[in-house]
């Protein structure tokens, strides 16, 4: 990275001291993950954000929803900043509030919204959230779906779970062993989610159709090719990639989970991974002794993530030097409110 780019950082993170918290997510940049204090999946992020009272600025290197959960979670006091109000996420656009309302009253009309809970992937906006807990639902993450989704079931007999259909599908059928059957696909642009009264009703999931564009990339194709080219490759991928991707994969999980996998993973082993470009490149970088590659053979990044580079993180920190709060997000006291149940809700899970 540009060495006067980091020198201004450097200062302006200096000047700034105990009063500037950074949150890096693994998918950001190498220019930028350098002065993260503290790096992590959403949800240690969140966590993150919630621990530091003492910090007047987070600045957020990530996405949009993630900057909207922090201001959530923390006080009044502080104030999060989007380093590129630009850096937003196709999937947590494919569930808009209006849609997902209109969806709830179908099942209201159906008579089995009371028998319903809905439960919303990290990754929507703070609309949503509110939406699932003013409906005494909850958020999950990737690296805890499995124990929402447990929670949700036991309070109700059917989920509605937004907006991510792969992370739910993989979910229910991987980890909580129902069957495809027990999951319909709502598509939130035909009446009924394009779904009969027959399936609303008998349907244990219904699975949001919003979906990750960069790890939708990855196909079965990917998986069998990288197992001839590589003998013995293991193959790790994300809960966001498609079901057949992840059914034919070795590992699953969470950003987290990747990094702590190949942490523990035995010198001389290969590994396939299938997440954004920018973590696995930094974990080829961190572990030379092992054989790390990118599950497709094409470059992908995630554009929104990659929004956040160095001269906005400049830009930020040293507004803030200057007394000057750029790119705050804020979520409204009301939506707030409800979304915060609904965050809470995630973090005292089991
Ligand atoms: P995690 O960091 O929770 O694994 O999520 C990945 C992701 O897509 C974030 O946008
Ligand atoms: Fe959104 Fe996918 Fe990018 Fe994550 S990787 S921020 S889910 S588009």
């Amino acid at each position: 990275s540009d060495p006067d780019l980091v020198a201004r950082a450097t200062a302006a993170k200096a000047a700034l001291g105990d009063r500037v918290f950074v949150l890096g997510h693994h998918y950001q940049r190498d220019e930028v993950i350098q002065f993260a204090d503290v790096t992590g999946d959403s949800f240690k992020l969140a966590r993150e954000a919630a621990a530091r009272p003492e910090a007047e600025y987070i600045v957020f290197c990530g996405v949009h929803f993630m900057a909207e959960s922090a201001d959530i979670l923390t006080g009044d006091a502080q104030r999060v900043v989007l380093p590129d109000l630009a850096a937003g996420c196709s999937m947590a656009d494919m569930a808009v509030l209006a849609q997902v309302e209109e969806a709830w009253d179908t099942l209201v009309d159906l008579g089995v919204a009371d028998r319903t809970v809905p439960v919303t992937y990290m990754n929507s906006s703070a609309d949503i959230k509110g939406f699932v807990g003013r409906n005494k639902g909850v958020v999950c993450t990737s690296s805890n779906a499995e124990r929402a989704l447990r929670w949700a079931f036991e309070r109700g007999e059917k989920v509605l779970f937004l907006p991510d259909q792969h992370l739910g599908r993989n979910t229910a059928v991987l980890q909580m062993g129902m069957t495809l059957d027990d999951c319909v696909l709502y598509n939130p642009h035909k009446p009924n989610g394009g779904l009969t009264v027959e399936q609303l009703r008998n349907a244990k999931m219904i699975l949001w159709r919003g979906h990750c564009s960069v790890h939708g990339r990855f196909t079965l194709d990917c998986v069998t090719e990288v197992r001839d080219r590589i003998p013995g490759v293991n193959v790790l991928v994300h809960p966001e990639c498609r079901h057949e991707v992840v059914t034919a994969a070795d590992y699953v999980g969470s950003t987290e989970y990747i990094i702590k996998t190949l942490d523990a993973a035995p010198a001389g082993s290969s590994w396939a991974i299938g997440t954004e470009l920018n973590l696995v490149r930094r974990l080829a970088d961190a572990h030379p002794d092992k054989q790390i590659t990118f599950l497709d053979r094409t470059v992908c990044y995630c554009s929104t993530m990659n929004r956040i580079d160095l001269p906005h993180l400049v830009w930020a920190l040293e507004e803030l030097v200057a007394g000057r709060v750029v790119n705050q997000i804020t979520v409204d006291e009301r939506t707030a409110y409800h979304a915060r149940a609904a965050l809470d809700q995630m973090l005292a899970l089991p």
